[in-house]
């Protein structure tokens, strides 16, 4: 596996690539990886000749009161891991690497879909996101890139933006990847002490509540949310940020659960704020 930490780099060994006919795969992360990122590689591999991984805290999609500074970190275990699964590279840039320090020109959708759901605590996030992840479409320049469908929020506007931007990349959505327990896989489980561990179930057994009801035919949010808020209440560790029931494609609240909804979660568990989601595709729960 290349280890690559500046844009030449990388251009460099696509373009090598590109040039003998094989198709490249882009799987973003922020690292401290788990089996979550570890099922992206694996099925950007299995699709495609080359598998190109970023490995990058992006500053700009974090606020001001966010975890930046104490995001978790660990590159070489990182670089194990993309070996052992099949990477092909990997591109861990320094900040400097990918904002000038006039940088002045960033990726916003102007609707309101980036301001439903996780947009409403956090407001320059997916600005930031969209800016990142077209950067690293410009550097890497992929035929197909790879987003988990537990940040469903950001995995929607990554499609809309591909959309708009008429960037070529066909973006493949992965499943939500869960512990033996049900808490869905996220580096920022590593926050959470015992107590909270524990503690944080309450959003997948809320998650798993919500997916039997639509299943048994419920089709009003209102109900769906009630009772996915009680679960969640009813650990006292747990604060709601959200419970909602939206359109698959806007993110834009629903009232009837008619097929193509997503149903989100956003709930902290003392100081860690954690997501989980299920969708409803016509009358396919998953
Ligand atoms: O999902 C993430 O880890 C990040 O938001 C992404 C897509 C790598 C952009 O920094």
């Amino acid at each position: 596996m290349i280890r690559a930490y500046t844009k030449a780099e990388v251009r460099e060994a696509v373009r090598q690539w590109k040039k003998e006919g094989l198709t490249v795969g882009l799987v973003p992360t922020m690292g401290y990886l788990h089996e979550g990122h570890a099922s992206l590689v694996d099925k950007a591999v299995s699709m495609c000749d080359r598998v190109v991984v970023s490995d990058f805290v992006n500053p700009t999609q974090f606020g001001p009161n966010e975890d930046l500074e104490s995001y978790p970190r660990d590159f070489e275990r990182d670089c194990a891991l993309l070996e052992e699964h099949g990477a092909s590279l990997v591109f861990h840039p320094e900040p400097a690497e990918m904002y000038d320090p006039d940088a002045a020109t960033f990726v916003e959708i102007l609707s309101e879909m980036p301001k439903q759901l996780c947009g409403k605590t956090r407001p320059i996030h997916f600005r930031g996101v969209c800016t990142v992840v077209s950067k690293l479409f410009n550097i890497v320049n992929p035929d197909k890139a790879f987003f988990g469908q537990k940040d469903a929020q950001q995995l929607a506007i990554i499609r809309k933006m591909v959309r708009d931007m008429c960037y070529d990349i066909e973006i493949v959505g992965c499943p939500i990847i869960r512990e033996d327990d049900g808490l869905a896989k996220s580096s920022r489980n590593t926050y959470l002490s015992e107590a909270e561990r524990s503690a944080a179930l309450c959003l997948s057994r809320a998650i798993f509540l919500g997916k039997d009801m639509v299943k048994n035919g419920e089709t009003d949010a209102a109900a769906i949310k009630a009772a996915m808020t009680r679960e969640i209440e009813s650990e006292p560790l747990a604060r709601i940020d959200y419970v909602e029931c939206v359109d698959g494609s806007t993110m834009m609240p629903v009232d009837t659960i008619t097929g193509h909804n997503l149903v989100a979660i956003a709930v902290y568990i003392g100081k860690t704020r954690l997501i989980d989601n299920f969708i409803v595709e016509g009358d396919l729960v998953q």
